[in-house]
């Protein structure tokens, strides 16, 4: 179960990553080129929600089975980096991007105007990104690679 669970997981990173690529590509374009909000932005922007809630809720799952996190109690993880990125801070990070692009496709959807739409996607969506990449990057895995 541990093994479905982490590839599933260390997969859907990919999904995520190039819908989230992709969208923030159009919202720019849309935004800097006043182009109308259209299918394409919003079926991106849907792609991206709900491929980023699909990995919370598996990583949610990963949490309560995988060694790193389970193998350790908080007093003991917090005197491990690794243990203590794994049990607190990729959580907490992953967290706030995937409320960052939660928050980025409420506020489009509540504008009105077709161009102005683009705005919230761009900014919240990048953020997002960034931290997504910081964070993997932070857990010393490849970026773009599934370790075991
Ligand atoms: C946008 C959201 C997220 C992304 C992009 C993401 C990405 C990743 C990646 C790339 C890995 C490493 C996979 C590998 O080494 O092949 C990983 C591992 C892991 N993630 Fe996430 N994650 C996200 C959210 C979460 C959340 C919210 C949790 C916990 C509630 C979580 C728990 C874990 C755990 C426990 C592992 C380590 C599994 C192990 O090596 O045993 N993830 N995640």
């Amino acid at each position: 179960m541990y093994d479905f669970f982490f590839q599933a997981h260390s997969g859907l990173r990919f999904v995520v990553f190039f819908a989230l690529i992709i969208a923030i590509i159009l919202a720019f374009v849309g935004w800097f080129g006043k182009k109308p909000f259209g299918k394409a932005n919003k079926t991106l922007n849907l792609v991206t929600l709900i491929s980023t809630h699909i990995q919370v809720v598996l990583g949610l799952v990963l949490y309560f089975i995988s060694p790193l996190v389970t193998g350790s109690t908080m007093g003991e993880a917090m005197k491990d980096s690794t243990l203590r990125y794994w049990k607190v801070e990729h959580l907490a990070m992953m967290l706030v991007a995937a409320v960052l692009i939660t928050i980025g496709n409420a506020k489009s959807k509540r504008i009105a105007d077709l161009t102005a739409k683009h705005r919230p996607v761009a900014i919240y969506f990048s953020l997002a990104l960034l931290i997504i990449v910081v964070a993997i990057l932070q857990s010393g895995r490849r970026l773009l690679g599934v370790s075991h």
